[in-house]
C-alpha cells in the first residue's frame, strides 16, 4: 500500500467518515471539463520523484542555499531574465500532484454545496506555475484573481503550464487556443494587497500549499480582511499540506523533524530562508478559522501511517508531544469554508 495514500477522515456537518479510497482509484479526470465526481477523494502532496541525488541534499545545506539566494542582490531580476534566455523546465510530476490537488478540491467544494462554474475566485499564493487559474478558467469561473506576496509568476512559467497542460489534455481545443495571459479572464494581484479588492466581488477563495506558510497571527487577520470581500455565496477551499517541507528534498530526516525543534530554532530557521512554515498542526485550523469567522462545512485529511507509527518515538518539543500520533501523523488537509 502507498505509504502516502492510507487513510483518509472526512467531517461533514451532520455526517460520518467516508470509507478508505478504492485501489487504483485515479483522480485526474480523463475530459479537462470533468470532476471526476463519484470517485473516492484522495488526498495527496508532493509524492514527486526526484531524480537521483536531489532527494540527499542536506536540510542544513538546503536552509543554506535558500539563506544565500534570499538575499542577492536582483535575485529576482536575475532568475528571470535567466527565464528569459534559457526558458524553463518546472517538475512535471509537481504539476501533476497539482492537477489532482484542484480535482480534489473542487470535488470537497462540489460536495459541500458550492460550484465554480460561474464564480469570481481568489487564489491565495499562485507561485509560478497558474496550473490551478488556468483549470479554473476553463471550467468556468467567470475572473480568476491570482495573488502572491510577491512577483513569481511570468510569461515563461505561464507558457511552461500551457504547454504541461496541452500534453495532458492533447485534444482541447480550448487549450490549444490559448496564447497569452490575456486570452483567459486572469488578474494578476502581485504583492496582493486585499484592500485592492471590491466588498462583495469574491465568490471562492481557493490555496494548495499555503496556509502552511502564513504565520497563525497573519492568517487570522487575512481571514479576516477577506470576509467583507465575499459574495452571499461565498466559500473558501484549502489544501494544506502539514508536512516539514525540508523533508521533500532529504528523506534522511522524518516528515515531521521541525517539530523537534524548540521555537527559537525554528523562528531561526524560517528568517534565514525568509520562508519556511507555521507547524500547525491539522486540529489546530478550525480553531483560528473560527476566530476569524468562519466555521468548516467540510474537512478532509490523510494520515501518514509510518509517520504514525515512529511518532511516539521522536524527541518532540513539549506542544507536540501532548498530541495523539494520529495528530502528529496527519500530512494533508482538505477544508471547505463559509462566513
Ligand atoms: C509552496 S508555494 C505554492 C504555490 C502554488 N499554490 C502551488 O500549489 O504550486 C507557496 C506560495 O504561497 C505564497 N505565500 C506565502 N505566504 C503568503 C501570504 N501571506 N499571502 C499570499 N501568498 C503567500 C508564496 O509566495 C508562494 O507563492
Amino acid at each position: 500500500m502507498c505509504g502516502w495514500c492510507v487513510r483518509i477522515r472526512r467531517r461533514r456537518p451532520g455526517g460520518s467518515g467516508s470509507g478508505p479510497p478504492a485501489a487504483g482509484a485515479h483522480p485526474i479526470p480523463g475530459s479537462l471539463l470533468a470532476t471526476g465526481a463519484g470517485k473516492p477523494v484522495r488526498i495527496r502532496l508532493h509524492r514527486r520523484k526526484l531524480a537521483q541525488g536531489q532527494d540527499k541534499m542536506d536540510w542544513r545545506l538546503k536552509v543554506g542555499r535558500q539563506a544565500v539566494l534570499a538575499r542577492l542582490p536582483f535575485g529576482h531580476g536575475l532568475r528571470r531574465a535567466k527565464r528569459r534566455l534559457f526558458g524553463y523546465q518546472p517538475n512535471l510530476d509537481n504539476l501533476r500532484s497539482t492537477i489532482e490537488a484542484w480535482t480534489q478540491m473542487r470535488q470537497g467544494l462540489e460536495r459541500a454545496g458550492g460550484a465554480i462554474e460561474g464564480a469570481t475566485v481568489l487564489e491565495i499564493g499562485t507561485g509560478w506555475f497558474p496550473t490551478i487559474p488556468v483549470l479554473q478558467c476553463l471550467q468556468g469561473a467567470k475572473r480568476v484573481y491570482m495573488s502572491d506576496l510577491n512577483v513569481h509568476l511570468d510569461e515563461v512559467s505561464f507558457t511552461a503550464t500551457l504547454d504541461f497542460l496541452r500534453q495532458t489534455w492533447p485534444d482541447d481545443a480550448r487549450l490549444r487556443a490559448i496564447r497569452t495571459r490575456a486570452d483567459l479572464p486572469l488578474t494578476y494581484l502581485a504583492p496582493f494587497d486585499v484592500n485592492d479588492l471590491p466588498d462583495g466581488s469574491i465568490d471562492l477563495v481557493t490555496s494548495r500549499t499555503v496556509l502552511e506558510h502564513i504565520p497563525p497571527t497573519d492568517l487570522v487577520q487575512l481571514f479576516k480582511a477577506l470576509r467583507p470581500k465575499l459574495s452571499a455565496r461565498g466559500r473558501m477551499v484549502h489544501l494544506v499540506d502539514h508536512s516539514d517541507h525540508l523533508e521533500h528534498s532529504d528523506k534522511s530526516i522524518t516528515k515531521i523533524n521541525f517539530l523537534t525543534w524548540p521555537e527559537r530554532k525554528h523562528a531561526w530557521v524560517n528568517r534565514l530562508t525568509r520562508e519556511g512554515e507555521n507547524r500547525l498542526r491539522h486540529h489546530e485550523y478550525p480553531a483560528l478559522f473560527a476566530e476569524a469567522g468562519y466555521r468548516v462545512t467540510l474537512e478532509e485529511h490523510m494520515v501518514h501511517e509510518p509517520t504514525r507509527q515512529l511518532a511516539r518515538s521522536l524527541p518532540l518539543q513539549p506542544h507536540y508531544a501532548a498530541m495523539t500520533p494520529e495528530q502528529l501523523a496527519t500530512m494533508a488537509s482538505l477544508y471547505v469554508l463559509e462566513p
